[in-house]
């Protein structure tokens, strides 16, 4: 996941590529929201900038392409192959013995990846997920006492809720309460490994009416729970 649509700079994955570096560690980035990108922001492919470091890309059909129902991702191995030849080897038979891959959806791939990117538009201020992207942002955040970082690309908005205002001390629970009282389904941040119970996470792939109905809903909930 990317709960925060977070895009890191060159400047990040050069320092995460000196970790791998300094402990000799493989790299899996999973790139798969490459294309869904909002303002100026830009996707660096990790293997660009780290071409020593053995590094497993992940992308796939279901994010960027939209066509979730294929089931089909790939894996893209660069950098140093020759000392993982034995864990290369292991990857291929359990891809061939274990993940059975949809041959007629691979056949998808290729005219996915070329051609015209319909994301490209779906992504600008005026596209729908552009759109939903502000609108949401901009609800969430008049709610008192709630706080969130624009996401630069994904598809979802990692809200935070001030401590004095909400304390909460199970976030799980609090988004069953959510669920129960007034049939929102998000998800607690703590899902994600995060220490602190103060996040949520809400997907905007909603049209607007959908979203702004949601984040109505969302602020009335809150406000019964505010200290
Ligand atoms: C970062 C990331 N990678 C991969 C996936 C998997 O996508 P799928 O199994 O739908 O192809 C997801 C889905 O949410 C994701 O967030």
């Amino acid at each position: 996941n990317n709960p925060t649509g977070a895009v890191y700079s060159k400047d990040t994955l050069k320092q995460i590529a000196e970790l791998a570096r300094k402990h000799e560690l493989i790299v899996c980035a999973d790139e798969i929201y490459d294309r869904i990108l909002y303002d100026d922001a830009e996707h660096i492919p990790f293997a660009s900038i780290a071409e020593d470091i053995l590094c497993l890309t992940f992308s796939g059909l279901s994010k960027s392409y939209r066509l979730a129902g294929f089931r089909s991702g790939w894996m893209i191995v660069t950098g140093k192959k020759l000392q993982a030849l034995d864990f290369l080897e292991g990857l291929d038979i359990l891809s061939s013995m274990r993940l059975c891959a949809n041959v007629p959806a691979q056949y998808a791939i290729q005219t996915a990846l070329g051609g015209y990117q319909s994301i490209n538009d779906l992504v600008l201020p005026t596209g729908r997920l552009g759109a939903q992207r502000d609108l949401a942002y901009e609800k969430l955040t008049a709610i008192p006492g709630v706080s969130c970082v624009k996401p630069k690309g994904a598809i979802y908005l990692f809200p935070k809720l001030d401590e004095k205002m909400y304390p909460i001390e199970d976030d799980e629970r609090l988004m069953l309460e959510l669920l129960l009282e007034q049939k929102l389904l998000l998800v607690q941040g703590s899902a994600f490994n995060l220490p602190s119970r103060q996040h949520l996470r809400l997907v905007f792939l909603p049209p607007v009416d959908v979203l702004e109905n949601a984040i109505d809903r969302l602020a009335e909930f809150l406000s019964s729970k505010r200290k």
